[in-house]
């Protein structure tokens, strides 16, 4: 087996999972990695093979997969086989399941049940929550019973009627609860933490202060790593996106072009020819 902490993260080679440790050592090597969203596993195969450490099942689907304008609705049922699609699909990556709003909320047991499902039925490899200090009887119960949690703080999209919109967040005297948040998750013990949506100088400040890799989405360049929901990436999702965006391709384009010369080929017989057809 090939020992993965001498290998680079993004891109290296294992015949192995990666594990929480190894993100561990990445942070001690002062590596910085990317973590993509995948809801499938043709596209879990894609980034696995492209060398992604960190794979989230985001339950940004309920936005990019189911088509609802938050991601409120999406629940246990709807990303259970999502996040097993995704672990099929993939053999080096560490699958993480976000747990949807409603199914860890109530109670440490109520998240430690809907971990266990994620775990057991959707085969990831941790589970990620949003929520700060207040999440900490939560995730000790978590990695009390075995189960990596990765926290999620700043713009927390769950919470997005609360917080009144998509903001930044953290500005001025909101800062300091943010960084007692991250220190608190910490000591509870997650393996890392998102953090979404906050100025760069905040998250440079709570990276430097932990010892788990941070991983910013919206949160400039020093966090150690930076997450991406797919879609976003390739340029699929209709309409502007967020400043913190930057599209990599127009897939919406490319396919919207290439779907549209398929249908008028049908229409005017030009497929299937005579090499796409049998004797
Ligand atoms: O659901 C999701 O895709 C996320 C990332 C944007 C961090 O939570």
């Amino acid at each position: 087996m090939v020992n993965q902490g001498t290998q680079p993260l993004y891109g290296g080679k294992s015949t192995r999972r990666i594990t929480t440790a190894d993100l561990m050592l990445a942070k001690e090597r002062g590596e910085k990695w990317p973590m993509i969203t995948s809801y499938d596993a043709i596209t879990a195969g894609i980034f696995d093979s492209a060398g992604y450490p960190v794979v989230l099942v985001g339950d940004s689907s309920a936005m990019v997969v189911y088509g609802f304008d938050s991601t409120i609705p999406v629940t246990v049922d709807d990303l259970l086989p999502l996040t097993a699609a995704v672990e099929r699909g993939s053999s080096r990556a560490m699958v993480v399941a976000d747990l949807p709003f409603g199914s860890y909320q109530e109670s440490p047991q109520q998240a430690l049940a809907t971990s266990m499902r994620f775990l057991k039925e959707g085969n990831a490899h941790a589970v990620k929550i949003e929520g700060g200090a207040h999440m900490v009887p939560t995730v000790e119960l978590l990695t009390k019973s075995g189960i990596p949690v990765m926290g999620h703080i700043g713009l927390t999209p769950q919470s997005v009627h609360q917080m009144g919109g998509y903001r930044v967040q953290g500005r001025g005297e909101t800062a300091a609860q943010i960084i007692a948040d991250a220190k608190a998750l910490e000591a509870a013990g997650v393996f890392s933490i998102v953090l979404e949506v906050m100025p760069a100088k905040l998250a440079a400040q709570i990276t430097k202060a932990l010892r788990i890799p941070t991983i910013g989405i919206g949160a400039g360049s020093q966090t150690d790593a930076q997450v991406i929901v797919w879609q976003d990436l390739l340029g699929l999702t209709p309409g502007k996106p967020a400043k913190f965006v930057k599209q990599y391709a127009d897939l919406h384009t490319v396919i919207t072009a290439a779907s549209s010369a398929w249908a008028k080929d049908v229409v005017s017989g030009a497929y299937p020819d005579q090499d796409h057809s049998y004797e």
